[in-house]
């Protein structure tokens, strides 16, 4: 009842709608729709009350409005304006919540980066998103969801911005030599099969500063082109181009735009880089993307490896990359 009367408000914002008419039309009691107004306030949206007129949705530019992303997306979409972590959510709920569910925050109060880090998630400045998976793939083949989502996210910063957005395999994608978007992917499985796979993301888009601590590695959109980015439509483009790559991949196991893309957007490929796992730390160059999606490097001891997974670290020689 409460999505049917925001559909309705949403689909009449440029005038009140009285009590009376939901009443009416929604067959319920007037206290029944003012109940359902005030939970939606609650939740965030901006319903303008005027006695005598009735209700309107006021949607500011920016705003995140969980029925319009349904509607542009085909898939269930939660919004929040504040919450702990949007990883942890799905991670709590997934048992009932349907497959490529998708989460986003306007904040997030406990944040998670990799390795036990902090991520920053100020209010209203960033793109703090998590899709919930629940595919029929091996765990082998669930490492190559990151690579899908981290070329999903650098095509779509660089439709929406044309910044020239590159990718740090595995997980991070960088502009200008500095970090806008780190990825999480939380996977939960048996031998048998994949319970979950959350792949949470987090976009520094209209961020207008960082700390001194972050400041060398990390940026924003805004900050690298100079003017604010709209980000409903940056998440629905990197929404659309996710879910076409990884139905690809699920469907019909091919991963060729995604690994071109893992290629020709490659922060790293040809650099010399420094390979960390826990305390220890290799030297070598990035030398090819595989079949696999996963990166071969050759160390300078002349040992080769392919790396698969994301409890690697890579920095540049120089720093970051
Ligand atoms: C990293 O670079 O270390 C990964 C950062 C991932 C951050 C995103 S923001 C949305 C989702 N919820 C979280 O708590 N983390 C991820």
């Amino acid at each position: 009842m409460k999505e049917k009367i925001l559909e309705y408000l949403f689909n009449h914002q440029e005038e009140f709608t009285s009590g009376e008419f939901l009443r009416k039309k929604f067959n319920v009691s007037r206290t029944a729709i003012w109940k359902h107004i005030k939970t939606l306030k609650e939740e965030g949206y901006q319903i303008k009350s005027v006695s005598n007129k009735g209700y309107q949705l006021q949607i500011e530019g920016d705003q995140f409005i969980s029925y319009d992303l349904e509607k542009l997306l085909g898939k269930k979409v939660e919004v929040f304006q504040s919450i702990d972590s949007t990883n942890d959510y799905l991670k709590r709920g997934f048992r009932d919540f349907p497959d490529k569910m998708m989460v986003l925050s306007e904040e997030q109060k406990k944040g998670r980066g990799r390795l036990g880090r902090e991520w920053y998630s100020p209010k209203g400045a960033g793109l703090f998103c998590s899709i919930l998976l629940k595919p029929e793939i091996t765990m082998q083949e669930s490492f190559k969801i990151t690579g899908i989502a981290a070329a999903a996210v650098a095509e779509a910063i660089a439709e929406a911005t044309e910044l020239p957005a590159k990718i740090k395999w595995p997980n991070d994608i960088v502009v200008n030599g500095k970090k806008v978007c780190g990825i999480l992917t939380e996977v939960s499985g048996e031998m048998d099969g994949i319970n979950y796979i959350i792949v949470g993301i987090g976009i520094n888009v209209n961020t207008p500063g960082f700390s001194e601590e972050l400041k060398d590695r990390a940026t924003s959109l805004y900050l690298e082109k100079g003017e604010k980015v709209f980000r409903k439509d940056l998440f629905i483009t990197l929404a659309k181009k996710f879910f076409k790559f990884y139905d690809e991949f699920v469907e019909k196991k091919s991963l060729e735009e995604v690994l071109n893309l893992l290629k020709s957007r490659s922060a790293i490929l040809g650099k010399e880089i420094i390979v960390i796992r826990g305390e220890e730390k290799k030297q070598g160059t990035a030398l090819s993307i595989t079949e696999e999606g996963f990166l071969k490097v050759r160390y300078n001891t002349g040992e080769e490896e392919v790396l698969s997974s994301g409890e690697i670290s890579v920095r540049g020689r120089e720093g970051y990359l």
